[in-house]
């Protein structure tokens, strides 16, 4: 949730640890600070709020040196201020930390070592660990770091130095995501590539239980005390990637990269003429998923979403029974996990603690495991036993949007590949599908051009105070990611439910100050929905549907009707998605929100 950066070699420090802050940026931004080493001691500047304000506190002061570390924040433990911004220090202020994640039994340290007389500044978890390092401390600082961890709880991705060891940054990870990055003459470290791709494509991703010694021209992996060797690896991601590239948003950019990263997702595995599908990261395991019994589907937020997706299309096109739970959840509830269950955790980031954390779980208990992951050597995408990437290249906005489409894309792929390898589908059906698929990115296109219509309705509805969202079938998993996008960058309460629940509750919430969005295809479920509008138009509700060109049915009903091209029920989500996409972000735009950096979200949910 937190970045955090390192640089070691013959440059200054200051500038690429205020560049490699500012693209983490997403992952945290509540305050920030950096440490750089001068002369034997200790540089140090934090602040409140974004990177740009570190960056104007930094100016005009001799913050010179070559090895520094830099963190931007989501505070767990504290309020966002600079005493409880990172680095902390340990008590002779010669160690300074920067941590992402949670150091459990950070109290039972702290009173250890305030029995021994060492005061404490900040209410941070993070400052026990600094403390402790310090205290521990014989004159080397790799030592320190290791007996020091072999005290601690929790997760962990740190970099640490000290002024008296001017030539070292020692990194180490449990938990939470840390590379290495390498340079000619200097080094990096950093929890997310992004961060040093300005300078160097080549990373090493450290796995939990593993340390790092980095110096400018030299890095030391080790495990239990132990050496060991680390491969490095080419990223293929290009800078411009991580760039607005003209866009006001990230998010903006991401909804409009849409149609090519489809395209990527299904590239060189779609067999059209076959009616079939190719997945190479599955090839090893296709036997076991052919014969499985059960698959659960994991994931958070929006990859929740794209599970509950899955789990329809697991049913429908393979007959494989499937469902979906909250990695949080089914982490802590002992789930009875059979011969032939199949866990798939779907994640963006790759990195999300509770979905972690549910695989392995799944793994302890034997289940076959396997990733639906975008960030390439992500940890669970490690951890897995096979999978397939989303190729959707990096999700910048805190707000997730490609990764949903292809996440949702490669369930209907691995769904087709599965029924017709069991025989649940005939050869026209995949056929269908797969040609289907391929038409996604140009009816994608197409929907973009709606995006002043969708603007409109934005500044129509911008002021509401409640939406709610409904569907059915493969569209009530939309709904619920629709009232997502919105809550999450509007503030706006926003609830998604199944079209025909509502008159079991939500109902009660209908007048004309409500608007509601009806996920309205044409699908076998859409007459029934036909009657749910009715009844939300009886109680004067605003209708807002989503539905497919000459729908007369459903114009003649709805107060706004926005047309999306038709596709296949089973990968209309795909499709639907992306007008409430637009009205997320139009409607936060209205209000003036910072769309890229909603308030108290994060990109990568690192902790529990
Ligand atoms: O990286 P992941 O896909 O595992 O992240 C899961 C959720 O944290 C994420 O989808 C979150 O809900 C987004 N902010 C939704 O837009």
């Amino acid at each position: 949730m937190c970045g955090i950066i390192g640089y070691i070699g013959n440059k200054e420090a200051l500038p690429i640890l205020l560049s490699g802050l500012e693209r983490m940026e997403y992952r945290g931004y509540d305050s920030a600070g950096l440490a750089i080493v001068n002369n034997r001691s200790l540089l140090v500047e934090k602040s409140v709020g974004r990177i740009e304000v570190l960056k104007q506190k930094t100016k005009n002061k001799n913050l010179y040196g070559n090895l520094g570390i830099g963190h931007t924040r989501w505070a767990t433990h504290g309020d966002p201020s600079t005493v409880n911004a990172h680095p902390q220090f340990d008590a002779s202020k010669k160690i300074a930390l920067v941590h992402n994640g949670i150091i459990e039994n950070y109290q039972s340290i702290r009173k250890m070592l305030e029995k021994e007389g060492i005061q404490f500044e900040s209410e941070t978890d993070t400052e026990a660990l600094a403390k402790l390092i310090g205290f521990l401390y014989r004159g080397d600082l790799e030592s320190a770091v290791e007996d020091a961890l072999s005290q601690v709880d929790g997760a962990y991705g740190i970099a640490v130095i000290h002024s008296d060891e001017p030539d070292k940054i020692v990194a180490a990870r449990m938990g939470s995501p840390l590379i290495v990055a390498k340079g000619t003459d200097e080094n990096f470290v950093a929890s997310d590539p992004a961060a040093t791709l300005e300078f160097t494509r080549d990373v090493a991703f450290l796995n939990d239980g593993e340390m790092v010694v980095v110096k400018h021209n030299e890095i030391k992996f080790k495990k239990q005390r132990k050496m060991i060797t680390k491969e490095f690896e080419t990223l293929a991601y290009s800078l411009e990637e991580i760039e607005r590239g003209g866009f006001d948003h990230f998010m903006l950019k991401e909804i409009y990269m849409q149609p090519q990263t489809l395209e990527e997702t299904m590239r060189g595995r779609l067999m059209l003429k076959e009616g079939d599908v190719k997945l190479g990261g599955l090839r090893d395991v296709m036997e076991q998923l052919v014969k499985m019994k059960r698959a659960i589907f994991l994931g958070c937020g929006t990859a929740w979403h794209a599970g509950l997706l899955g789990e329809h299309l697991f049913e429908d096109l393979a007959g494989i029974p499937a469902e979906t739970e909250y990695a949080s959840e089914f982490r802590y509830r002992n789930p009875v996990i059979e011969d032939g269950t199949v866990a798939i955790a779907i994640s963006q980031s790759g990195e999300t603690a509770d979905t972690l954390a549910a695989i392995r779980e799944a793994k302890r208990k034997n289940a076959l495991t396997i990733g639906i992951v975008n960030v390439v050597g992500s940890t669970i995408a490690r951890e897995t036993h096979a999978g397939t990437y989303l190729r959707t290249g990096p999700e910048i906005g805190v707000a997730s949007t490609k990764a949903f489409t292809s996440q949702v894309l490669v369930c209907a792929m691995l769904a087709v590949k599965l029924g017709r390898l069991r025989g649940k589908l005939s050869h026209e059906e995949a056929f269908d599908l797969v040609n289907a698929m391929n038409e996604l990115p140009s009816k994608v296109s197409e929907i973009l051009e709606l995006r002043d219509q969708i603007k409109a309705i934005a500044q129509r509805f911008s002021q509401a105070r409640n939406f709610l969202y409904l569907g059915r079938g493969y569209q009530f998993p939309v709904a619920l990611e629709g009232a997502l996008k919105l809550k999450e960058i509007s503030y706006i309460l926003a609830e998604g439910y199944p079209a025909a629940e509502m008159k079991h509750g939500p109902i009660a919430l209908i007048d004309e100050n409500m608007p509601v969005v009806f996920l309205a295809p044409r699908d076998p479920l859409r007459s029934k929905l036909i009657s749910n509008i009715e009844q939300v138009r009886a109680r004067k509700g605003i209708v807002i549907s989503v539905c497919n060109p000459n729908d007369q049915d459903i114009r003649s009903i709805s107060n706004e009707v926005i047309e999306i091209p038709q596709t296949l029920p089973q990968l209309a989500p795909i499709l639907s998605v992306i007008p409430l996409q637009l009205l997320a972000y139009e409607i936060a735009v209205q209000l003036g929100l910072n769309v890229d950096r909603p308030r108290n979200l994060a990109k990568s949910v690192t902790v529990e």
